[in-house]
C-alpha cells in the first residue's frame, strides 16, 4: 500500500513564476472542465476538501500547489473546453497553463484526464499533440470508471486506444480511476513514487 501521510495546500498562482520554489518534483493534473481533476487529487491524498470540487464546470481557476509528504507537489490546474467561458477567459487560461507546462522545470509528468464514458474529443487529441510536440511527458487517466459497467468500459477504452494508435507509434502509460471507489489510486501513486525515486 502506498499511502500519502501529509498533504497541504501551499498556494494558488496565476503565472508560472509565482509558483512555489521549484526544488521538488511535481505532477500536474489537467483535462476538460468537470473531468474530475480536483476529485482525483482528493482521492489520492485521502482528503475530502483539499482541492475544490464542484458539479459545475470551471471550478478550478488557478494553478494550485499541494505539498505531499514534504517531498513532492501535486498540482491542480483549471480545466479546458468549457463552452460557457468567455473568449478572454479562455485566452487567459491558455496562456497561464501553456506557460506553466512549458517553463516549469520540476514538472516530471502531466496526468491528462479523460472521461472514460466519452468518445475521443478533438480538444483532448489536440492537447495531446501539443504536449507531444513539446516533449512534455504525460500519462492518460481515464476517469469516472464507476459510471460504466465492466464491458462498456473496456469497449470505450479499447475504442479510445484505437483512435490514439492511428497517430501515435507508442501510447503513453494509461490509468483507470474512480474517485468514488478509489480504483486506480495505488497505481498512480506507485508510478509517481517510481519517478520520484529516479
Ligand atoms: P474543473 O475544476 O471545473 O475543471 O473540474 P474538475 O476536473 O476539477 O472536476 P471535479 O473534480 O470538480 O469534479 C466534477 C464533478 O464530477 C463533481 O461533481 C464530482 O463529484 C464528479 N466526479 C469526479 N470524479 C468522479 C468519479 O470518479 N466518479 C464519479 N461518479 N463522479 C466523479
Ligand atoms: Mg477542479
Amino acid at each position: 500500500m502506498n499511502l500519502i501521510k501529509t498533504a497541504s495546500f501551499i498556494k494558488s498562482s496565476s503565472v508560472y513564476f509565482e509558483c512555489p520554489e521549484h526544488k521538488l518534483p511535481e505532477y500536474a493534473f489537467i483535462g476538460r472542465s468537470n473531468v474530475g481533476k480536483s476529485s482525483l487529487i482528493n482521492c489520492l491524498t485521502n482528503r475530502k476538501k483539499l482541492a475544490k470540487v464542484s458539479v459545475k464546470p470551471g471550478k478550478t481557476k488557478l494553478i494550485n500547489h499541494f505539498l505531499i509528504d514534504k517531498a513532492w507537489y501535486l498540482v491542480d490546474l483549471p480545466g479546458y473546453g468549457w463552452a460557457k467561458v468567455s473568449k478572454t477567459e479562455k485566452l487567459k487560461w491558455e496562456l497561464m497553463v501553456n506557460e506553466y507546462l512549458q517553463k516549469r522545470e520540476n514538472l516530471h509528468c502531466v496526468f491528462l484526464l479523460i472521461d472514460s464514458r466519452h468518445e475521443p474529443q478533438a480538444i483532448d487529441l489536440k492537447f495531446m499533440r501539443w504536449l507531444g510536440e513539446r516533449e512534455i511527458p504525460f500519462a492518460i487517466v481515464f476517469t469516472k470508471t464507476d459510471k460504466l459497467g465492466k464491458i462498456k468500459l473496456q469497449k470505450s477504452l479499447g475504442d479510445y486506444r484505437g483512435v490514439l494508435s492511428k497517430e501515435w507509434d507508442e501510447l503513453p502509460i494509461q490509468f483507470q480511476t474512480s474517485s468514488i471507489s478509489g480504483i486506480g489510486k495505488n497505481k498512480i501513486l506507485d508510478y509517481i513514487k517510481q519517478i520520484n525515486g529516479k
